[in-house]
């Protein structure tokens, strides 16, 4: 089966232009779907000056030898548009076979090609914050949507649980025994944490003997080690609670943080200087970018081995992209990061290509996304300026999705209508995350988020569990019977053609790496079933319409909680 009418009608009309004009053979048929027939065509436009002929008669010769039953007219527009109709039999067949298959149509065609996903990240001792919110939540819908097609994702992350702060955090504790903190407490380690720094910063002996413990803990010191693993095990447990809350689908062995390249960091080095790509600085180890420069004019360094001999996040950046993709063997590497990082990302790719570590095949893509504002349009923070830690920012949304799932549905049981709470609360913080453009800042509105109307994920959710309950009233039926001489309403050929563009749409997504796009996607196919359900009665409709529809219905119904899936939420059966 391919994957779509989309492109069965661009191979037919590929096959027209070849017949129209045999010197055209292979060329890109420009087949788009279109507000004015199904599907539109401007490759006669296009091809043109090729031809040697004006484009309206070089469409008309097009249109004339296109010939396919899948289509029931062709028509000619503008100064040379082809209009494309797609047979009523030919969206019933579709409706059918998609319907048929667990695949929903949509095969995996990837298969093979290894994708590395870098994303979440959170730094240990610290509270995830809403950035991180947001590089787990487009970087697990990315895992899913790759996954799905077929790619063999591996997911990595990159927690920031190496470094100089943990000498001091781990002096701090040693020097207040009485700090009490407990395995996953993260809030009370972020506390500590803070109070640690403040320390430093004001107390030049403390500031010594903490690095002192960062030499310690970094030559493997055991007692030093033991408590640093132990800050480790504690966030790591409280990050875990997130995740399962969030459902995504990090476990404990995508876990590769900084620490994990520390043994291989002189490596690097090493084999960057002997290359020549690595030079000395001012006592330091840097490689000069030969594209970026500085405000000065000056080559932008990567920062190898500082003056005192240590090494930090450009290193380790280093030696993880070529652990990627030399021994992981990707063959495509994402980064899904706040887009304040850009420059060290095109540092690190470039470098790294410098060494020879990259070949050609394999792409590097900086996933970038934009800041959270609040509602004062200005980077979120609490009101005492704090970064919002995601567990409350969770908290109010299920808050808010309480109150709106009671009014909307009161007959639920309290244990029911909690759990729909939770699932419409996430799904909503989900979904407002992943419908808008990922480049783009966006505010974290919970009231916005948390609404049954326009595109969200309520909205979404609700459209499922409303078709649920339609089919509910079928239920013990025999599986419904396409017949595809029957008559096709201009409601159902819409949403029997945007339900076939479900395959085109996740391909789309995995070229892009643009989640917003199947937010999109599925708003306006929740739309066309919206339309279809008023102008088309199911339960009711003589057959075979009722059939049909209520084929319609399943497929429908299937592709909405597939797609909210990929997004990685739920899609409850009553709601
Ligand atoms: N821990 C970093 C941060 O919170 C993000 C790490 C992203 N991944 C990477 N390979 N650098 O900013």
């Amino acid at each position: 089966m391919t994957s779509s009418l989309l492109t069965e009608v661009a191979a037919a009309v590929a096959d027209g232009i070849a017949v129209a004009d045999p010197a055209l053979t292979g060329a890109d048929p420009l087949v788009r779907p279109s507000e004015r027939a199904d599907f539109q065509s401007g490759a006669a436009l296009a091809l043109a000056r090729r031809a040697g002929r004006a484009p309206a008669e070089l469409a008309d010769r097009v249109a004339e030898a296109v010939r396919t039953d899948l289509l029931a007219g062709v028509r000619v527009s503008g100064p040379g548009f082809l209009e494309l109709t797609v047979a009523a039999p030919a969206v019933w067949r579709r409706v059918a076979a998609r319907l048929a298959r667990d695949d929903l149509g949509v095969p995996r065609a990837e298969a093979g090609r290894r994708v590395v996903i870098d994303y979440s990240a959170p730094n240990i001792a610290k509270e995830l914050h809403v950035g991180h919110l947001r590089s787990t939540i487009i970087g697990d819908c990315l895992a899913r949507v790759l996954g799905r097609l077929g790619d063999d994702v591996v997911r990595q992350n990159h927690l920031g649980d190496w470094g100089t702060q943990f000498g001091m955090l781990i002096q701090y504790l040693d020097e207040h025994p009485e700090a009490a903190w407990r395995h996953g407490d993260l809030a009370a380690l972020d506390q500590l944490y803070r109070e640690a720094r403040a320390r430093f910063d004001a107390d030049e002996a403390f500031a010594g003997r903490s690095r002192s413990r960062v030499v310690a803990l970094q030559s493997g010191d055991p007692e030093t080690i033991a408590v640093w693993r132990e800050i480790v095990a504690a966030s790591e447990a409280a990050f875990r609670r997130l995740y399962d809350r969030l459902d995504v689908l990090l476990t404990p062995a995508d876990s590769a943080g900084e620490s994990f390249y520390n043994d291989r960091l002189a490596g690097v080095v090493d084999e960057l200087t002997r290359a020549g790509v690595a030079v000395e600085s001012d006592g330091a180890v840097v490689v000069l970018s030969a594209t970026e420069t500085g405000p000065d004019g000056a080559p932008v360094p990567l920062i190898l081995r500082k003056r005192d001999g240590g090494y930090g996040y450009d290193t380790t950046d280093l030696a993880t992209l070529r652990y990627r993709v030399g021994e992981l063997c990707a063959g495509r590497v994402l980064y899904v990061v706040d887009a304040r990082q850009a420059l060290h990302f095109r540092l690190v790719v470039e470098a790294a290509r410098r060494a020879g570590w990259l070949p050609g095949d394999v792409e590097v893509a900086h996933v970038s996304f934009g800041t959270v504002l609040g509602p004062d349009g200005r980077p979120f923070r609490t009101r005492a300026g704090d970064t919002v830690t995601l567990g409350s920012l969770l908290d109010a949304a299920v808050e808010r999705a309480r109150a709106v799932v009671a009014a909307k549905n009161p007959s639920l049981d309290p244990a029911a209508a909690d759990r729909v709470a939770e699932l419409t609360g996430i799904g909503a913080v989900k979904y407002a995350e992943l419908s808008t453009s990922r480049t783009k800042d966006y505010t974290f509105d919970v009231g916005r988020m948390v609404s049954f109307t326009g595109n969200t994920g309520g909205y979404l959710q609700y459209a499922h569990a409303r078709i649920a309950a339609i089919l509910r009233r079928a239920e013990g039926e025999a599986d419904p019977v396409v017949d595809p001489t029957t008559d096709l309403h201009p409601a159902e050929r819409a949403l029997g053609l945007a339900l076939d563009a479900f395959g085109d749409t996740l391909a789309d997504v995995a070229a892009t790496l643009e989640p917003h796009r199947l937010c999109t996607y599925l708003y306006d196919t929740a739309r066309a079933f919206t339309d279809f359900y008023e102008a088309c009665p199911v339960l009711t409709a003589p057959e075979p319409s009722r059939g049909n529809r209520l084929a319609l219905c399943r497929l429908t119904k299937a592709t909405l909680r597939e797609g909210l899936a990929l997004l990685g939420i739920a899609a409850p059966e009553r709601m």
